[in-house]
């Protein structure tokens, strides 16, 4: 009996450590993925990586204005709900994500003129429900919001959105204060991608210089126009007291070798804020999904990007976009060209790079002992 007992404890440890999140939170880091409410309630190998990996979840789509606002003064939020009562069960928090983008908005919203009086307050009716229902219905649980999404173009100016053109400038100012009023204790991103891959890719559609993005060779913030713009635009939010916490690099890395993110995030820390993988994804050609060559580069770019995170002070979280390739948006968004780009193939299988990040974790937990297990949560949260 005592045998048995001692073998069935063994084998609950053993599972337990070939999972990120135990290591994941030893290691300091808030480790975690985004999130589709129907997989989480309809398939079980799904909801069981989310459980056994994820410290926090964001919800993929479904806080976004076309889901949750659909009509003018309809509100829906059962299916973010279901996400985020799901991780409130299991003692996981929730990034959410996003309350001001140009994408995925209503028609009702896109499709009509607007003055900037009557905008400013759909903006302020919008963000103040939907963070103070979170902040409502699930106390503590939603602790980070993407306040504000993707404003600049790949040369660093604004990008024109109904939110720029109707309302100008100071809209970003706007949205961090309304989500500050509807609540005080969560910390708010401003969120936005840098990578050579899909940089190039969106400045290649909208005809501007193409080979501005951030990669292996060019990590200064001061060498890539998107990244120099939002350390104005911080610098400017921080200088005027605007409640900013944080900077969300997305980290959507398209095939390429990434840049150094700590190097390209150095520029939070000293303004008092802390900084975010928010959306990380490495994606190959379609072709290469079984070539270990690929795997193993594609490990060493997750590899890379996370030890980022781990070696700097001022980043506690990663969030990979997708918890396995069936439910990954980079076939659908390259055209099927690119796909492969999560940790998990498109059975569920742990790939190369989970493995190499469970190993990344557990050293890294054995370096810092038993005692390790938060760095900036202290510090910022
Ligand atoms: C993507 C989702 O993954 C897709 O399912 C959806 O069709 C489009 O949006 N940057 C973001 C995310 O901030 O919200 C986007 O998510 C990916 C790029």
């Amino acid at each position: 009996m005592r045998t048995r007992l001692l073998l069935a404890a063994v084998v609950v440890t053993l599972v337990a450590a070939a999972c990120l999140r135990i290591p994941a939170t030893r290691a300091g880091l808030s480790f975690g993925y985004a999130v589709d409410p129907a997989a989480l309630a309809d398939d079980a190998a799904y909801a069981g990586a989310v459980a056994a990996d994820a410290g926090v979840v964001t919800p993929e789509n479904h806080m976004k204005w076309s889901l949750v606002h659909p009509a003018p003064g309809t509100y829906d939020f059962a299916a973010a709900d279901s996400i985020v009562a799901s991780a409130a069960a299991q003692g996981q928090h929730v990034r959410g994500h996003v309350l001001v983008w140009h994408r995925q908005l209503p028609a009702w919203l896109t499709e009509r003129e607007w003055t900037r009086a009557e905008l400013v307050d759909v903006l302020r009716d919008h963000v103040h429900t939907v963070v103070g229902h979170f902040r409502d219905e699930f106390p503590g649980v939603v602790r980070q919001w993407d306040v504000v999404n993707e404003a600049f173009h790949a040369d660093g100016t604004r990008r024109s959105t109904i939110w720029q053109d109707v309302i100008g400038d100071d809209y970003l100012e706007l949205a961090f204060r309304f989500a500050h009023e509807a609540d005080p204790d969560a910390q708010l991103f401003y969120n936005d991608f840098y990578d050579h891959g899909l940089v190039a890719a969106e400045a290649a559609l909208e005809g501007l210089p193409s080979g501005v993005g951030a990669t292996a060779g060019r990590s200064s913030c001061d060498d890539v126009p998107k990244c120099t713009a939002t350390r104005s635009l911080v610098e400017g939010l921080v200088a005027r007291d605007v409640p900013i916490h944080g900077v969300g690099f997305q980290g959507h890395v398209l095939g390429t070798a990434p840049a150094d993110y700590r190097e390209l995030a150095s520029w939070v820390e000293p303004l008092g804020l802390s900084w975010a993988v928010t959306e990380l994804d490495v994606a190959l050609l379609t072709a290469q999904g079984s070539d270990p060559v690929a795997l193993d580069a594609q490990a060493d770019a997750y590899e890379s990007i996370v030890t980022d995170c781990l070696e700097s002070d001022a980043c506690d979280t990663v969030v990979v976009w997708g918890v396995d390739d069936a439910h990954s948006w980079i076939p659908g968004t390259t055209g099927g060209l690119l796909g492969h780009a999560t940790l998990r193939d498109a059975q569920g299988v742990p790939k190369p790079a989970y493995v190499r990040l469970l190993g990344l974790l557990a050293a890294d937990d054995l370096e810092q002992g038993p005692t390790a297990g938060s760095s900036v949560g202290d510090t910022f949260g």
